[in-house]
C-alpha cells in the first residue's frame, strides 16, 4: 500500500484516484473547487463515467479514498503525488501550463522529503523541467506518467492499460511509480521525460491521423461507388493496421485530439520541424464536418434556408455527456449558418447549455425532435438510435430524408420506410 495524492479531480484525476484506491492504495484527492469536493464526499460523480460512482463508494467506504479542497493537506503525508490538472490551449495553439505551475507552487513546501511528483496532465515536451524548477526541491523527484484513458471507458482503460509510460531522470523514482501498475500486467516503458511527454502527443496524433484517413477513404468510397464498411473490415484484418478506430464519422473531436494535435503542431514548429502532414490531418477533419453539412443540404433539396433539421446526438461521441470540441456541434453551427432551424435530441442533454448554440431547441426524445423535419441527421452513435422506428419517424417528418453520419441506422429499414438515406462512405 502506498500513500498517494492526486491533484485535480477531472476525468484523469478522479479516475486515477478511484482506481488506485480500488487497487488497495491510500489515496487523498484534492480539487480547489470546494463544491465538487463536497459532491465527491457525498459519493456523487461530477462526470458521466461507467463504474466511477461504484468505485467512489467503494473507496469512501473502505476509507482508502478521501477528498479535500486543500492540495497542501492532500500531499502532506504522501509518497507519490499525481498532477492531474487541466492544460488548456492558448490562442496561439500552445498549451497553458498555468494550472500545473500553480498546483506545483501550492504543494511545493508541503511535500515530504523523498516524495515523487508524477505528471499525468498532458504537457508539452520539457514540462518536467518546468515542474522541477517550480518545485525547487532537490529532495523530491519528478516523473512524467502520461494517461491514455478514453472518456466513457476511463475506469476500464485505467485498469487494463495497453501500456504504462514513465519518464524520469531518476531511475529509483521511475521504479516506484512503475510498482503501482505492476499488478495490472501491462508492458511498462521506462524512459526519459522528453520521450514520455512525446509519446502522449504521438499517440493522440496517430489516432487522429487514422480517423482522418478513414474519413478521407470514406469520401473516396462515395465517389467511386465502394462500401466503406467492407473496405475498413478488410483493412482491419491486416494485423499491421488493426481493427480498432476505423469507424468513419462526422469528424473527430473531444477534449484531447483537437487540443493535442494543435499543440503538437505548435511544438514541432517551434522545434524547427513544420509538421505539414499533421496540418493535413486537421484539414481533412474540418473538410469532413463541411461534407456532412453539404449532405444535409442536398438531403433537404438544395437549400438549408428555413429548413427544419432534426439532429440526433450532440456529444463528441456516445457514452459521455462531454460537449467539448464536439463535431456534432460543429455540424450544427454549419447548418445554422445556412439558415436551418434545429431541434436536437441527446440522451445526456436535457436543455440547451453552453456550448450548444442558443437557437437550438433541445427535445426530450428523438421522435419529438423529428416533428416536421426536412431532414434527420445522426451525429453521435448513441445505441438508442438503432432502436428508433423508421416507420414512426416517417409519419412525423415533412420530408423523408436521413443523413446517418455514424453509419448506425439499418439502411434497408429506413429505405423501406420511404427515406432517402445517406451514410458516410457508402
Ligand atoms: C482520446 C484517446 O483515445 C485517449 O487515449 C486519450 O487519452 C484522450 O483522447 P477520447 O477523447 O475519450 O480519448 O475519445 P476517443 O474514444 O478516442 O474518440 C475521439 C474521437 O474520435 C471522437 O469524436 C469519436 O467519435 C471519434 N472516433 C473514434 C471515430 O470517429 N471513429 C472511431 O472509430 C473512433
Amino acid at each position: 500500500m502506498t500513500s498517494l495524492a492526486v491533484i485535480g479531480t477531472g476525468y484523469v484525476g478522479l479516475t486515477t484516484g478511484v482506481c488506485f484506491a480500488h487497487l488497495g492504495h491510500d489515496v487523498f484527492c484534492a480539487d480547489i473547487d470546494a463544491d465538487k469536493v463536497a459532491r465527491l464526499e457525498r459519493g456523487e460523480s461530477p462526470i458521466v463515467e461507467e463504474r466511477i460512482e461504484e468505485l467512489i463508494a467503494e473507496g469512501l467506504e473502505s476509507g482508502r479514498l478521501r477528498f479535500t479542497d486543500s492540495p497542501v493537506e492532500a500531499v502532506r503525508d504522501c509518497e507519490i503525488a499525481f498532477l492531474c490538472v487541466p492544460t488548456p490551449s492558448m490562442a496561439d495553439r500552445s498549451v497553458d501550463l498555468a494550472f500545473v505551475e500553480s498546483a506545483v507552487a501550492m504543494i511545493a513546501d508541503a511535500l515530504p522529503p523523498g516524495a515523487v511528483v508524477a505528471t499525468k496532465s498532458t504537457v508539452p515536451v520539457g514540462s518536467t523541467l518546468v515542474v522541477e524548477r517550480t518545485l525547487g526541491r532537490h529532495d523530491v523527484a519528478v516523473v512524467s506518467n502520461p494517461e491514455f484513458l478514453r472518456e466513457g471507458t476511463a475506469v476500464h482503460d485505467f485498469l487494463t492499460p495497453d501500456r504504462v509510460v514513465i519518464g524520469s531522470d531518476d531511475p529509483a523514482a521511475s521504479e516506484r511509480v512503475a510498482a503501482l501498475y505492476e499488478c495490472l500486467g501491462a508492458p511498462v516503458v521506462i524512459t526519459d521525460p522528453a520521450t514520455a511527454e512525446t509519446v502522449k502527443y504521438a499517440a493522440n496524433a496517430f489516432l487522429a491521423t487514422k480517423l482522418s484517413f478513414v474519413n478521407a477513404i470514406a469520401a473516396v468510397c462515395e465517389a467511386v461507388g465502394a462500401d466503406v464498411d467492407d473496405v475498413m473490415t478488410s483493412l482491419g484484418h491486416d494485423h499491421r493496421i488493426g481493427p480498432d478506430f476505423l469507424q468513419p464519422g462526422p469528424g473527430w473531436g473531444g477534449s484531447c485530439f483537437p487540443k493535442d494535435t494543435q499543440a503538437l503542431l505548435q511544438i514541432s514548429e517551434e522545434a524547427g520541424y513544420p509538421f505539414r502532414f499533421l496540418e493535413g490531418v486537421l484539414e481533412v477533419n474540418a473538410q469532413q464536418i463541411e461534407r456532412v453539412v453539404a449532405k444535409v443540404e442536398s438531403a433537404v433539396g438544395g437549400s438549408l434556408d428555413a429548413a427544419n433539421v432534426a439532429v440526433w446526438g450532440l456529444t463528441f461521441k456516445a457514452n459521455t455527456d462531454d460537449l467539448r470540441e464536439s463535431p456534432s456541434l460543429a455540424v450544427v453551427r454549419g447548418l445554422l449558418s445556412r439558415g436551418a432551424r434545429i431541434r436536437a435530441w441527446d440522451p445526456t442533454v436535457e436543455a440547451s447549455r453552453p456550448p450548444i448554440p442558443d437557437d437550438v431547441e433541445v427535445c426530450a426524445d428523438p421522435y419529438v425532435a423529428c416533428q416536421d423535419a426536412d431532414a434527420v441527421v445522426v451525429l453521435t452513435e448513441w445505441a438508442e438510435l438503432e432502436e428508433v422506428d423508421a416507420v414512426k419517424v416517417a409519419e412525423l417528418v415533412r420530408r423523408r430524408a436521413v443523413v446517418d453520419a455514424r453509419n448506425i441506422l439499418d439502411r434497408d429499414a429506413w429505405r423501406l420506410a420511404g427515406f432517402d438515406h445517406q451514410g458516410i462512405g457508402k
